[in-house]
């Protein structure tokens, strides 16, 4: 099987610049808290997987590792190079990264690992770059009940349609036990776990519908818009800016000593 990134399922480089704008930053009290929980400091070796727009590979540049990115959107990685201009950023995909056995202290994947088409080929690659005892950072949303987004998500299914079931499973990579789970079926022990608050604070409810309806057309944004825009009144802030309460879940776990 290969995993060469496919032009066509390449979303993500047409809404690079406002996913940069709207989306870019918001996840930073997650990222500080990861550079912290990892010892990230001068000289360590960090891969970030699914870099996006390089936002973190700037921040652990800064905090003077030797940072690394891959990406398999090509339009993510110009501004990945842009936001961090030090940084080794390849177009490659999780699950068949570009770098040797053993070259590198930290691997990882913030807002990614659920959006890979093959989780256990990906963090078989990351357990393969890591040097023995290296560590892995996976970053994600937590439950829905601690992240307001849910709101207007759920108005826009219950606009298209969808029925609405209050007991809905939660979705697995928004919580501790699955993703756990997967981390240690890979081989890795897991040492740290923490939930940070990421509120996601945007300037206007044009900036909210453009965020939260990212990549959908403009018929899409006519017809869905007015949802949003209601859906979301309720985060208005006193300053006419908007903003969500929204959980990020940090696992950091080792690989074997060997
Ligand atoms: C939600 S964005 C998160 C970006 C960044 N990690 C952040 O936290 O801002 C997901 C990113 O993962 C990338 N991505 C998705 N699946 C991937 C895969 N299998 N291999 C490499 N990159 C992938 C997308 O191109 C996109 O840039």
């Amino acid at each position: 099987m290969t995993h060469a990134p496919d032009p066509a399922d390449d979303h993500w480089s047409a809404v690079a610049q406002d996913w940069a704008d709207l989306w870019g930053t918001f996840t930073d009290p997650a990222r500080r808290a990861l550079l912290a929980a990892t010892g990230t400091g001068p000289g360590t070796r960090l891969l970030d997987v699914g870099c996006g727009t390089g936002e973190l590979l700037a921040l652990a540049a800064s905090a003077g590792a030797a940072v690394s990115g891959a990406d398999a959107s090509p339009g993510m990685v110009d501004r990945a190079r842009a936001a961090a201009p030090g940084a080794d950023v390849r177009v490659a995909p999780a699950e068949a990264l570009p770098w040797p056995d053993g070259s590198v202290d930290v691997v990882t994947f913030v807002n990614v690992l659920a959006l890979t088409d093959d989780h256990e080929a990906a963090l078989a690659e990351a357990v393969r770059v890591l040097r023995p005892g290296g560590l892995l950072a996976v970053c994600g949303w937590a439950e829905r009940e601690t992240n307001d987004l849910a709101v207007v998500h759920a108005a826009l299914a219950a606009d298209d349609g969808e029925p609405v079931d209050p007991d809905e499973p939660e979705d697995p990579w928004h919580e501790e036990a699955p993703v756990r789970g997967v981390l240690t079926d890979a081989g890795l022990t897991v040492e740290h776990v923490e939930v940070v608050e990421v509120p996601w604070a945007v300037r206007d409810v044009d900036a909210v519908v453009r965020g939260v309806l990212l990549g959908e057309d403009a018929a899409g944004v006519a017809e869905r818009g007015p949802v949003v825009r209601a859906a979301a009144e309720p985060f208005r802030a006193p300053d006419g800016g908007y903003r969500f309460r929204v959980a990020a879940r940090l696992l950091v776990a080792r690989t074997p000593a060997r």
